[in-house]
């Protein structure tokens, strides 16, 4: 470890982020009721350019009257390209009520960006004597967002969580897909030939360096790293193999574009019975060694030493969160 100690994360349930068009606002109860840990209002890509001036209205109406719970409350404004960003803000802002938590960015590519919308916020909690500062979570879904992801994630104070937007960062890269997030038919690991046998294939998953990526600017600065959307709502089996990549590699949680896809969500980022009695005998196997003066002990025929027991509390500490 680097003198400069790892922060923590925020210590909140993020497990599934359910989304909600903030022009279909007869959805937003069921949206409440719903087991997901975080709603995102959208303003952004689910609502038409003609329908943003009546959305901002839907969802002040809704931050204002709409109980909802103790699940986080979040809204996706407009990119910084669009006209409309700066009006979500201040619109929302001026007034919706102290119930919001974040606010949710979009195509993010520089740290410049962040900054800009927090002027623009701290001016309005100024002016209004807002209590309750306003967290922002970003997208990380284009080439440049990539590339300035340390410095993105460093951005501000305001930062609490990143997520992948896969669709949008494949058409930012050029990627040769139209697939939301999941496998892809041409990124395949293909066996050495080996005479006239058949060659078996393996899919790769195309999202792996991305997601890797937001998970150590994540880790390294004190945020939570969020998997976004798997677009194919009929494919359960297709989500939840996605989602336990991304939980196999630190994210902590992901998002719905379907009520049907919050269960599943929460099934994978909740770590199971059989994990936590795991990672509690770990921990017991380790204080016992610690106790004999050992700094390693063997647990099921298997090595565990004090990385081991960073590991397995890790996981505790997502059950604990969580219960
Ligand atoms: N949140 C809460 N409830 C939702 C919902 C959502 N996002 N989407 C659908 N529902 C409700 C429906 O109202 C319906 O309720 P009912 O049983 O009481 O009638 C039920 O869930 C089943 O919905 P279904 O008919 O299968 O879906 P739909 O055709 O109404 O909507 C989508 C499908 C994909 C258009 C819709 O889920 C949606 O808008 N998702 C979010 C899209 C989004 O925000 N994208 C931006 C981020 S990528
Ligand atoms: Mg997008």
């Amino acid at each position: 470890m680097s003198f400069t100690i790892q922060p923590t994360g925020p210590a909140r349930p993020n497990r599934c982020q359910l989304f909600a068009p903030g022009s279909r606002p007869a959805i937003f109860e069921k949206a409440a009721a719903s087991a997901a840990d975080v709603i995102n209002i959208d303003l952004e890509d689910s609502v038409s350019p003609a329908d943003k001036p009546q959305a901002r209205k839907n969802v002040i109406e809704a931050i204002n009257t709409i109980d909802w719970g103790n699940k986080t409350l979040s809204v996706r404004i407009n990119g910084l390209d669009t006209e409309f960003w700066y009006r979500d803000v201040v619109e929302i802002l001026e007034e919706a009520g102290d119930r919001i938590d974040q606010i949710m960015i979009p195509k993010v590519g520089c740290a410049a960006d962040i900054y800009a919308v927090d002027a623009l916020v701290t001016a309005i909690e100024m002016a209004k004597g807002r209590k309750k500062p306003i967290n922002f979570e970003v997208i990380i879904e284009s080439a440049a967002g990539l590339a300035h992801i340390e410095e993105i994630a460093a951005s501000s104070p305001r930062m609490v969580a990143m997520s992948l937007g896969a669709a949008d960062y494949a058409a930012s890269m050029g990627m040769q897909t139209t697939g939301i997030g999941g496998t892809q038919a041409n990124y395949y690991m293909i066996e050495d030939a080996n005479g006239d046998a058949a060659r078996a294939t393996h899919l790769g998953d195309p999202w792996h360096a991305v997601t890797v990526a937001i998970v150590s600017a994540c880790r390294t600065h004190g945020l939570l790293p969020v998997d976004g959307p798997f677009g194919d709502f009929s494919d359960e089996e297709g989500f939840r193999a996605q989602a336990r990549r991304s939980a196999t590699l630190g994210m902590v949680g992901k998002w719905a574009i379907h009520p049907k896809q919050v269960a599943l969500s929460n099934e994978v980022f909740t770590p199971s019975e059989a994990q936590i009695t795991e990672a509690r005998e770990i921990l017991a196997a380790m204080e016992q060694a610690e106790k004999e003066g050992q700094g390693a002990a063997v647990y099921k025929g298997r090595l565990v030493d004090i990385a081991s027991v960073r590991q397995a509390a890790v996981i505790v500490k997502q059950f604990e969160m969580i219960s």
